[in-house]
């Protein structure tokens, strides 16, 4: 009996499906009537009672593997922040990062709640947090397990970067915007695509720190490094670093902010960060 099942588990696992010219790879809940709605939910993890926010694309489909992003708030913030939303005029966050406008239904959302409102990842416990999510919610809702994400500012910058570090092989790719380390780096030897995003006038987590751990994956995914880029006045400035390994680009964006989720161009209306998060997570399909 427990050979039957464990088999049938495995070929849900394994189940490949043809989706737009290339393999995505289904989790076990593709095909299954999803139990799991737009709100929220709690588990334990290693004792303890933890909380997090899951949000569907409209009009979800059970057939279709989605992109699995994990959006994790700053120190201080909360699920319900970043499910509401702050106001970005006093240095808030918009609703889920303002990612959900820009993926076009393609991505399913998950918010976990920061034990002391941050992400100290004592012992590994936030990883492990994580590790039980990715378990929970592919067993309940079809993703593509090649297609997981992860972002988050300052605080929430700094998880991203810990499971760039501790969870390559289940993680395509992090945007880390304004971040430090604040949650380790256990691991932190493999390639894992990496967007970084940092102010060079920031008052919290300076400059030379969000470089430092831009260039553990310059490093790690084979790139060319290049002479410190600076921002132009007001405007940001992009690098898109080259000779990076196949499959593990590595974009840096810098510009003459302070700790802001909500920085734009001077002149522009359009914050930098959802923007060039969702192109360069979108690049993956
Ligand atoms: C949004 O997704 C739908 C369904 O997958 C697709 O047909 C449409 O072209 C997409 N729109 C944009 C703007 O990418
Ligand atoms: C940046 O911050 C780190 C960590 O707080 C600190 O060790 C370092 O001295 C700071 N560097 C500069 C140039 O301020």
């Amino acid at each position: 009996m427990l050979g039957t099942s464990n088999s049938i588990m495995a070929m849900g696992l394994l189940a490949l499906t043809w989706l737009g010219g290339v393999m995505a790879e289904s989790s076990a809940g593709c095909g299954k009537t999803a139990t799991i709605r737009n709100q929220q939910y709690s588990m334990q993890v290693n004792g303890k009672q933890r909380q997090y926010y899951v949000k569907l694309p409209d009009n979800y489909d059970k057939s279709r593997p989605y992109r699995l992003v994990f959006l994790w708030h700053q120190l201080g913030g909360s699920m319900t922040k970043i499910v509401n939303g702050e106001d970005p005029n006093r240095g808030g966050v918009i609703p889920f990062y303002g990612l959900p406008p820009l993926a076009n239904n393609s991505a399913i959302f998950v918010v976990p709640d920061g034990l002391n409102a941050g992400w100290g990842n004592q012992g590994g416990e936030d990883t492990t947090f994580f590790d039980q999510l990715v378990k929970t919610v592919e067993a309940d809702l079809c993703v593509d397990t090649k297609l997981r994400f992860s972002t988050g500012f300052s605080y929430g910058a700094a998880m991203s970067y810990n499971l760039a570090c501790s969870r390559p092989q289940m993680i395509r790719a992090v945007a880390v915007i304004s971040g430090g380390l604040l949650s380790g780096c256990s691991g932190g030897n493999d390639p894992v695509a990496y967007y970084g995003q940092h102010g060079t006038s920031d008052s919290v987590l300076n400059v030379s720190g969000g470089r430092q751990l831009r260039d553990r994956f310059v490093k790690n995914n084979g790139c060319t490094p290049v002479s410190e880029p600076n921002p132009n006045g007001g405007q940001s400035v992009k690098t898109v670093y080259k000779n990076c390994k196949e499959g593990f680009p590595v974009t840096w964006v810098i510009h003459n902010g302070d700790h802001n989720p909500s920085q734009t161009d001077s002149g522009s209306s359009t914050l930098i960060a959802p923007k060039n998060t969702w192109e360069f997570f979108s690049q993956f399909s």
